[in-house]
């Protein structure tokens, strides 16, 4: 077991540790030299690809996250309408072309039930399907009409972590490569995608290298009566897993609001006791948030800043720095905050790897 671990105290830290090779992984052999173009072995014709009006996304836990991330992606670049469904909740709804609806699963393990259920919904409707996943020979793999895998290599802590990067590195190929046969996305932002996605291992690398400031963090806030986390765009889905990563794991209480939205409800919740958590970084509309950062900070709230950029600094009491990172900096923030979690549940000596009443694979409905 410890030889598992690899020398650390729990397999979601070694995990945590391994996201640059894993993003590796993910990347290797798909994207061309001069980072034009994408090719991911996708079995689905070019021609169909172009025919879909639709997609929808159906997913649960940290990879409906995912699936949330990947849909801001896919419509602003690849003009698709597209929606993302809890699968346990979804119906398919694909109008009178149902074919023209292409159905993605993204699922770690490739079996859960939930997700699988979806699926079969889908396909039983007449839709496509592809399934984003990181385990070959999974259910998934043999259900779906094509596969994806994010190769992020076997993980055994039950909080998700480098499968959730690889799934957002993945999807962000796979966005670049449909808006690609779509002719929906010029060269310029195909390689700003590209080499921001290139980019990340180095970069979550740099964030490990702070882990001892996240550390000290972690610690300070680690008795805090609640914790909220606030980000807009595709910084919302990273405030919604870093709060679904803290509570699995610390069992605190902590939610994840679009920034926007605190002022309708949440607000009357924050105290000098709620730390707030707030993604800074770029493309997630930084300066509006900033004036969330202000609601907050005058309740007296603590504020951690996950920021890219100098000038946020002043507006909150801790910043974790984001290195230069382009199009991928939310999810360089995201490694941040994994480790924010695992430093508070680590100091109130919870047993990370296997939180009470949860399990890896779902595979009940
Ligand atoms: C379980 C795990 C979560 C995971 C979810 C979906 O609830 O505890 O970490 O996100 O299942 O799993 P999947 O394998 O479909 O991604």
């Amino acid at each position: 077991d410890a030889a598992g671990k690899g020398g650390y105290d729990h397999y979601m830290l070694k995990e945590i540790h391994e996201q640059p090779r894993a993003l590796r992984q993910a990347i290797s052999g798909r994207v061309d030299e001069l980072a034009t173009s994408v090719d991911l072995d996708i079995d689905l014709p070019e021609e169909y690809l172009q025919s879909v009006e639709e997609i929808q996304i159906i997913a649960c836990g940290t990879s409906y996250h995912a699936g949330l991330y990947a849909a801001e992606l896919l419509e602003a670049h690849a003009e698709v309408r597209t929606s993302v469904h809890v699968a346990s909740e979804y119906e398919f709804n694909g109008g009178r072309d149902p074919w023209r609806t292409l159905v993605i699963a993204i699922t770690q393990s490739g079996e859960t039930a939930d997700t699988l259920s979806a699926l079969r919904t889908a396909t039983r409707a007449g839709a496509r399907t592809l399934a984003l996943t990181n385990t070959l020979g999974s259910t998934v793999t043999r259900e779906a009409d094509d596969t994806v895998f994010i190769r992020a290599g076997p993980e055994i802590g039950v909080a998700a972590t480098k499968t959730f990067v690889s799934q957002v590195a993945t999807a962000t190929l796979f966005s670049v490569y449909l808006a690609q046969v779509r002719n929906g996305i010029s060269t310029k932002t195909a390689t700003r995608l590209l080499e921001s996605v290139r980019d990340l291992p180095g970069a979550v690398q740099q964030i490990l290298d702070q882990e001892d400031i996240i550390k000290e963090t972690a610690r300070e806030y680690a008795d805090s009566d609640a914790f909220f986390y606030i980000g807009r765009a595709v910084g919302y889905p990273v405030a919604l897993e870093s709060a679904l990563k803290l509570k699995e794991i610390s069992y605190d209480h902590a939610e994840g609001f679009p920034a926007g939205e605190l002022k309708h409800g949440p607000l009357a919740l924050v105290t000098s006791e709620t730390p707030v958590i707030a993604l800074l970084t770029d493309e997630t509309r930084p300066k509006k948030t900033l004036n969330n950062v202000k609601e907050v900070k005058s309740r007296g709230a603590p504020v951690i800043g996950i920021a890219s950029d100098p000038e946020t600094t002043g507006h909150v009491d801790t910043t974790f720095d984001i290195p230069d990172c382009g199009a991928m900096e939310p999810v360089v923030g995201n490694v941040a905050l994994q480790l924010f979690a695992y430093y508070v549940a680590d100091e109130k000596g919870r047993p990370i790897d296997k939180p009470r009443n949860l399990a890896k694979s779902v595979t009940v409905e």
